[in-house]
């Protein structure tokens, strides 16, 4: 999910690098790991490197920052980018992000820069991480500044379960790591005991979401990570900007990571029952797409409902401006597809005037009135 939430950095180095210097794009990697998994799978380091061969960024000098503590993954991580075409472009430091971090925002200034932060457990201060946002020039028509952070849930619910525990060894300790981790003792103050961990998780995930854009002015997405549909979140996934199209665009790159995420999980239930079902072969392809077409279909229904609702209010209104209100629960699942389907047959039965067609974000949606 994480990996494919990367997608993202295609369109995010074409559109953001399209009015740079040189078109220079930069990304900066803080917990970058080794490059590559020992399967050879694409770590995000070998990700961001490998925007250099795509044939969309021709016109992109893409520049990488990676930072790695551990030193074994940091040699590993400094042989994969020897290997790469564009290695000159793509630095490789040693150390901690905290001690890091000014000098690389200072060395990416005037270009746009996607942040990319993943650790395990804690990871750099809240304030640290506004500061990232607040340190960089805002004004219409500035490089773009974005930042992809994952948050682990565990340590979230293993938090909550220290605060009920009145023995729990280095509790204030590891107590003020979370308040810096959230930016106060938000957590704590409004917890609800009532909760179950499932709620409370939700609860938390909207609450650092609209802290970090309150104090940032920043537009923000989360995504919950879950290892299997029923399993409580394995970490978060939060993206922030203040950009309006790049937000449109995570939206839709989460809509499509969550497909992925359906069609693993599902593949991986099917192998596993793979010798009950031995006598009776079915197409899981076939079964697959069904239900996909199914969930596709309720979510256009809900987006039907919510345009209709909308248009009974409002004679005209634009998408990129009422997101929330046109998607309603199908918010970061649903994208640009399943709203053209429901604008489709608004015009069709007369509802309104406005097609499916184009740049969907910036489209204005007329009420059709009767003749
Ligand atoms: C979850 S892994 C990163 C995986 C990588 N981003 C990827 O997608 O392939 C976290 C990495 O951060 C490194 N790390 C932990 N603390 C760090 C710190 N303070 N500064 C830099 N790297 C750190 C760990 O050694 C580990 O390799």
């Amino acid at each position: 999910m994480k990996h494919a939430l990367l997608t993202y950095l295609v369109p995010f180095a074409a559109k953001a690098g399209s009015r740079s210097v040189d078109g220079r794009v930069c990304f900066i990697d803080g917990y970058a790991g080794p490059g590559r998994y020992i399967d050879q799978t694409p770590g995000s380091p070998a990700i961001i490197a490998a925007l250099a061969g795509n044939p969309a960024l021709r016109a992109r000098q893409i520049e990488g920052h990676f930072v790695e503590q551990n030193v074994d993954h940091f040699r590993q991580l400094e042989a994969m980018v020897t290997e790469e075409r564009q290695k000159d472009l793509l630095h490789v430091y040693h150390g901690n992000i905290a001690d890091r971090l000014t000098d690389l925002l200072a060395a990416t200034a005037g270009a746009p820069t996607f942040i990319f932060l993943d650790p395990y457990g804690f990871g750099l201060d809240f304030e640290t991480m506004v500061n990232i946002f607040t340190n960089r020039p805002n004004a219409v028509g500035s490089p773009a500044t974005e930042l992809l952070l994952r948050f682990d849930a565990g340590t979230v619910w293993r938090m909550r379960g220290q605060l009920c525990n009145p023995n729990f060894p280095g509790k204030e300790k590891s107590q003020a790591k979370m308040d810096a981790a959230v930016g106060g003792s938000w957590w704590r103050d409004e917890n609800n005991w009532e909760l179950e961990n499932k709620q409370y998780l939700e609860w938390f995930e909207n609450r650092f979401l609209s802290e970090f854009t309150k104090r940032t002015g920043c537009g923000g997405w989360s995504v919950q990570v879950k290892h299997q549909e029923h399993h409580l979140p394995a970490y978060f996934m939060f993206f922030f900007s203040r950009h309006r199209a790049g937000l449109w665009t995570f939206g839709q790159t989460i809509s499509k990571a969550l497909e992925t995420w359906r069609k693993a999980i599902f593949d991986e239930a099917w192998n596993a029952k793979q010798d009950e079902l031995i006598l009776f072969p079915l197409d899981t392809q076939s079964i697959l797409e069904r239900t996909e077409s199914d969930l596709a279909d309720s979510w256009v229904d809900i987006i039907e409902a919510n345009l209709r609702r909308l248009l009974k209010a409002e004679s005209r209104i634009t998408v990129g401006d009422k997101l929330q209100e046109i998607h309603g629960e199908t918010l970061g699942i649903a994208r640009e597809m399943h709203l053209r389907k429901a604008l489709k047959r608004l015009k069709a039965d007369g509802t309104t005037s406005s097609d499916q067609r184009g740049d969907l974000e910036k489209k204005i949606i007329t009420r059709q009135e009767p003749a």
